[in-house]
C-alpha cells in the first residue's frame, strides 16, 4: 500500500505532514459546480487519502457550493488529530458558476463562518487569503490581511496561508504575521513563480502548488515527462509529481482528484526518486 510518507515530510501548523497532500476541488461537479458525478466514489476518495496517510487536505466553501466541505466532512468526521484542513477566503461564485473576488472584510467573514459550519469546526487549522484582483473588489492586500489577522486574534483562524500572491505580497504578510503556508500555481510546465517558491524554501514555509499537473497545459502531453515516466514504468502524471518534489524540499504538491485510482497513483508517486539523468533531461 502507498504510504504518503514516502514523500518525505515538511512542518506545516507545527505538525510533521507528508509531503503529499490532496485538494478537493475536483470533487465537486463538472466546473467545480453542483453535487459530484459519482458521490459515493468522492467519499471513497476521502477517505482513502486519510488512510494513505495524507494529512493536507486543501478546500474551499466555494468549490461547489459548499459540496467539496460538506463531502470532507461527511467523510471524515470525527477529524483525525493530526488532519491540517487548509481552506481559503478571498473568492465567491455566481450563480452561474463564474468566480468573483470577495476580499471585503465582510465577504471574508462570511466565507470564514460558512467554512466553520460545513466543516463543523470551532477553528480551521490553516487558511488562504486567496488574492484575487484587487482593482476588482477595491479592496487593498492590507486590508484584507488585517482582516484574517482579525479573524485569527478572534481564533477562527489557527494559522494564515496566503494563496496566488506576489513575491511583494508574501513580504508585505512576512512584515505583519507568521505565514503558514503559499499556494500558488506552479508545475512541471508552468514555473513564473520560481521566485516565491525560493522565497518559501527560504524560509521554510510550506509551498503546496496548485494545479500541480494540470500547470501550463499539463503533465500528460509532455514528451520529456513521458521519457522519464517510462524509464521508472510510472505514468506521465506520477513523474510530474516526483519533479515537483524533487524541485523543493517545502514542496507540498495537492494534486486533485475525484477518483481512488488515480488517488493511488498520486501518492504512490511520493516514493519515486527520480535520477540525475532524469532531473537533466526534464530540467534541460
Ligand atoms: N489556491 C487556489 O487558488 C487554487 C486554485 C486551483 C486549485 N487549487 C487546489 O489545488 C488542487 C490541485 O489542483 P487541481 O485539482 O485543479 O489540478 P491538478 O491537481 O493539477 O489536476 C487535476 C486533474 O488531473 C486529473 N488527475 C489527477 N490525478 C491523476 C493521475 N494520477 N493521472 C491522470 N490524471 C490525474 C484529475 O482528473 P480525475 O478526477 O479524473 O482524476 C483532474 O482532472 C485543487 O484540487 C484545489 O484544492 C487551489
Amino acid at each position: 500500500m502507498p504510504d504518503a510518507f514516502d514523500a518525505g515530510s515538511v512542518r506545516l501548523a507545527d505538525r510533521d505532514v507528508p509531503r503529499l497532500g490532496y485538494g478537493a476541488m475536483r470533487l465537486p461537479g463538472p466546473g467545480v459546480w453542483g453535487p459530484p458525478a459519482d458521490r459515493a466514489e468522492a467519499l471513497a476518495v476521502l477517505r482513502r487519502a486519510v488512510e494513505l496517510g495524507i494529512r493536507v487536505i486543501d478546500t474551499a466553501w466555494y468549490y461547489g457550493l459548499d459540496v467539496a466541505n460538506e463531502l470532507i466532512a461527511e467523510a471524515l468526521r470525527p477529524y483525525p488529530e493530526d488532519l491540517v484542513l487548509v481552506t481559503k477566503l478571498g473568492g465567491a461564485r455566481r450563480d452561474d458558476g463564474s468566480w468573483y473576488a470577495a476580499l471585503s472584510d465582510a465577504e471574508l467573514r462570511a466565507g470564514c463562518e460558512r467554512d466553520l459550519r460545513v466543516l463543523g469546526l470551532d477553528s480551521i487549522p490553516v487558511v488562504h487569503l486567496r488574492w484575487m484582483d484587487g482593482t476588482e473588489s477595491g479592496v487593498s492586500f492590507a486590508d484584507a490581511l488585517g482582516t484574517m489577522l482579525e479573524l485569527k486574534a478572534e481564533g477562527k483562524i489557527q494559522r494564515i496561508g496566503l494563496s496566488n500572491v506576489t513575491l511583494d505580497q508574501l513580504e508585505q504578510a512576512l512584515a505583519a504575521t507568521d505565514v503558514a503556508t503559499v499556494s500558488n500555481q506552479y508545475g512541471f510546465a508552468q514555473r513564473d513563480d520560481q521566485p516565491v517558491l525560493d522565497r518559501c524554501a527560504a524560509a521554510g514555509i510550506p509551498y503546496l502548488p496548485f494545479f500541480p499537473l494540470v500547470a501550463g497545459g499539463g503533465a500528460p502531453g509532455d514528451e520529456r515527462l513521458a521519457r522519464v515516466a517510462d524509464r521508472h514504468g510510472v505514468t506521465p502524471a506520477q513523474a510530474a509529481l516526483a519533479w515537483l518534489l524533487a524541485r523543493s524540499p517545502v514542496m507540498v504538491p495537492i494534486p486533485g482528484t475525484s477518483r481512488v485510482a488515480h488517488l493511488e497513483e498520486n501518492v504512490a508517486a511520493g516514493a519515486l526518486r527520480l535520477t540525475d539523468e532524469d532531473l537533466a533531461l526534464l530540467d534541460g
